[in-house]
């Protein structure tokens, strides 16, 4: 019997290897309240991530993050007209859940079918129909693929509609400038770090702006909105990231640079062995991978089932990212609106995700290709 191989295999820096440091936080006594370990690694995003560009925020999930920077953008006494928060279906739930908390409709849009990110035409289609009524834009750079944002930036200042980016698996991904994907841009850009994220730590988030004082009004907004001493004068919540959460961000950062190049190399491995699947066409620089994405090949007479199966037999992890879409799934049916989907249909109806972790190894890659291609025969 040969070893299985996970779909997602978390592998969060070691807090038994950071013995020191938590000691160091034990005598602190500070947890929490935006403390020492988590300036350090706030500090140290923006440096090391951004160029010294902007500001980053932490938060205690990026679902929490994107909650935060959509009630900023529809503003302290939001405008009733404006309804909608115009989004992919092709997207994960939580920033559907984002913008409902928020009091909006999500207005889903299709994709593109190479790339898979929001198609232009649908979110232009989208907005000629209901301008006045749509109070943010928040587009999804998908799996870590960067969104061109210099449109998004003409979008924005074009219509008046704010935007949100949600960029939960993009930590990893690069601006040809060399900065991280968002980098530079004006309006907030939210991240995962999630433990099944190439940046991995248990739950936490990051918002990154260029604009620093949207920044610190989040900042407050994620303390209760406290922008004085127990004084709220903003909408808030509570978003901040413990100190033990930031430590582990910390020591993240340290060996992440090895983690994208590792991921980057397998996902290479991946397009070698299985040159007859189609994968995400991805815009250059978009080097993040949480876990490799690839369409059942064209003129697959086979079911997408039966391929599922026989990896399940053969113990290969995988998921079906993001099959059912938003508008698929019960809940959001009920309370979504929705555009033309042909685009999301074809590729969530096709699509199975491979494994993918810091542990694999080129061998792991053979054999999962060879298991995938067996499928097939
Ligand atoms: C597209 C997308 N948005 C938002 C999130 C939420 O991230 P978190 O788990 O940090 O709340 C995820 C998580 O996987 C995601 O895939």
């Amino acid at each position: 019997m040969t070893a299985k191989i996970p779909f997602l295999r978390p592998n969060p820096p070691k807090l038994t290897e950071s013995l020191d440091q938590l000691a160091a936080i034990d005598a602190s006594h500070i947890f929490s309240n935006y403390g020492p370990v988590n300036t350090r690694l706030e500090a140290a995003l923006v440096e090391r991530m951004f160029g010294g560009q902007g500001g980053c925020l932490t938060v205690c999930n990026a679902t929490i993050g994107l909650m935060l920077a959509i009630r900023l953008a529809i503003g302290a006494v939001p405008d009733k007209a404006r309804i909608y928060a115009l989004m992919p279906s092709f997207t994960f739930a939580a920033t559907a859940h984002a913008a409902l908390w928020c009091g909006l409709t999500p207005l889903l849009c299709d994709i593109e079918p190479d790339t898979w990110l929001p198609s232009a035409a649908a979110e232009h289609g989208l907005i000629e129909r209901y301008r006045d009524q749509i109070a943010v834009i928040v587009p999804y750079a998908t799996f870590g693929n960067n969104l061109d944002l210099d449109r998004y930036e003409a979008l924005s200042a074009r219509t008046g509609i704010p935007i949100v980016v949600d960029a939960a698996a993009s930590l990893g991904s690069r601006n040809p400038s060399g900065a991280n994907f968002g980098g530079g841009f004006s309006h907030p850009v939210i991240y995962s770090m999630h433990a099944t994220k190439a940046f991995a730590t248990s739950e936490a988030g990051l918002i990154y702006c260029a604009d620093r004082v949207k920044i610190e009004t989040l900042r407050a907004m994620g303390n209760f909105g406290f922008e004085q001493p127990r004084t709220a004068t903003l909408p808030g919540l509570n978003s901040k990231l413990s100190e033990i959460a930031a430590l582990l961000a910390l020591r993240k950062l340290e060996e992440f640079d090895a983690v994208v190049a590792h991921r980057l190399s397998l996902t290479r491995a991946y397009q070698e062995q299985l040159g007859n699947w189609s994968f995400q066409h991805r815009t250059p620089g978009s080097d993040a991978q949480q876990f490799v994405s690839v369409l059942l090949p064209a003129g697959y007479p086979g079911s997408r089932e039966a391929v599922l199966n026989h990896l399940n037999e053969r113990g290969i992890g995988f998921g079906t990212y993001f099959d059912p879409h938003l508008a698929n799934q019960p809940y959001f049916s009920q309370t979504c609106v929705c555009g033309d989907l042909d685009a999301t249909q074809q590729v969530a109806g096709r699509i199975i995700s491979l494994p993918l972790s810091d542990l694999m190894t080129e061998a792991d890659v053979a054999k999962v290709c060879q298991v995938v291609q067996d499928s097939c025969s």
